[in-house]
């Protein structure tokens, strides 16, 4: 029994979407991508080392199995082989928000996995380090090891020099004070797993590389509008670019779809905010819910007119949130003479 690390991570959200790998083992994406990290639906991890023959996991007070748990165990394994160690780990993790429905669970999961498991094995990682780590559980827990808003770069070349290179890092945005309106219509968990369906996307969808050239001008464009403070222009290259992300699932062979008839009812909605003079933008992950960048002191309004739509949706107003910490380590307890 070793020493206990304590971490917590908050979700992030992509402004300009990553979709699709170039290499699958190492999670190196097609291109960069760019995201908000909220200050809501937090996942709290404590990894332990321990003397038993195998990992234990407990996510959500329940003990975890199948592909959940092998996921986290060949996380682990990554860990251990960085860490030059082999004993077994005790993971408990708990989730403040809904799992698996299209609002970034494996962003918070993995980015507070990593900066706990690292710590458990001693491993002594820099942010942008542990930013590569985490970006192995889930691509886009890369982002979530920092706060604010964040850039996780695709990187260059494959192999070594690509796990190198493709990092996470703030970008600054001091200023910016916006809100996201999270907009939830379905708890569900998703019919087909993101990884899964980037990688049917980018193997048949014809749009998918005219895609993923505009997005390469999309994250330029959103890092000038970012140090602008810019939100109006943040908000119009999200939206696109979650349109265009969407239109290249729509269009994959057979065709994917996450939006759902109350998604459409919220982007109508969105349009009519818009046509009444607020400036509210939307953004959509692989799921059905919808979340609407907007100002702080517009987003009362925001968030009463979409929760108003009826008993389809619920919503909830984040802000931006911090970067992944930890939040205690606790010696390994000294064996009692007793012992
Ligand atoms: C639509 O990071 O969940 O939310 O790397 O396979 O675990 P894996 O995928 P994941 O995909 C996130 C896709 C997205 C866009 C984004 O967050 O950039």
């Amino acid at each position: 029994t070793g020493p206990t690390a304590e971490s917590v991570a908050y979700p992030n959200i992509a402004l300009v979407k990553y979709w699709g790998k170039r290499d699958e083992d190492l999670f190196l994406p097609v291109t960069g991508s760019l995201s908000m990290t909220l200050d809501i639906f937090p996942t709290t991890t404590s990894v332990r080392v321990i003397d038993g023959p195998a990992d234990v996991v407990e996510f959500n007070g329940v003990t975890a199995s199948g592909a959940e748990r092998t996921r986290i165990e060949t996380f682990l394994d990554l860990v251990r082989a960085k860490a030059g160690r082999g004993e077994r780990a005790m993971v408990v993790t708990s989730n403040a928000g809904p799992t698996g429905a299209g609002l970034a669970s494996s962003a918070s999961g993995f980015a507070a996995l990593a900066t706990a498991a690292a710590a458990a094995y001693e491993l002594d990682l820099d942010p942008r380090a542990l930013s590569r780590l985490a970006r192995r559980g889930s691509g886009s827990a890369s982002r979530s090891i920092f706060g604010g808003f964040v850039v996780w770069h695709a990187g260059e070349g494959e192999g070594e020099a690509g796990d190198q290179s493709s990092f996470a890092e703030p970008i600054g945005g001091d200023g910016l004070d916006p809100a996201l309106v999270v907009a939830v219509v379905n708890q569900g968990t998703k019919a087909v797993s993101s990884r899964v369906a980037m990688r049917a996307t980018t193997a048949t969808s014809p749009f998918y590389r005219p895609w993923a050239e505009s997005s390469v001008l999309d994250l330029a464009e959103m890092r000038k509008a970012i140090a602008a403070r810019d939100l109006p222009t943040i908000g119009e290259i999200a939206e696109r670019n979650a349109l265009g992300m969407h239109a290249t699932m729509l269009t994959a062979r057979p065709g994917i779809r996450y939006l759902s008839p109350h998604s459409i009812a919220i982007l109508d909605t969105v349009l009519a905010l818009r046509a009444d003079g607020i400036m509210a933008y939307a953004t959509i992950d692989a799921g059905p819910n919808v979340k609407v960048l907007c100002s702080r002191a517009d987003a009362p309004h925001v968030d009463a007119t979409l929760a108003g739509l009826g008993d389809f949706v619920t919503t909830r107003t984040a802000h931006i949130g911090p970067a992944a910490s930890l939040t205690t380590t606790s010696p390994a307890p000294t064996t009692p003479d007793a012992a």
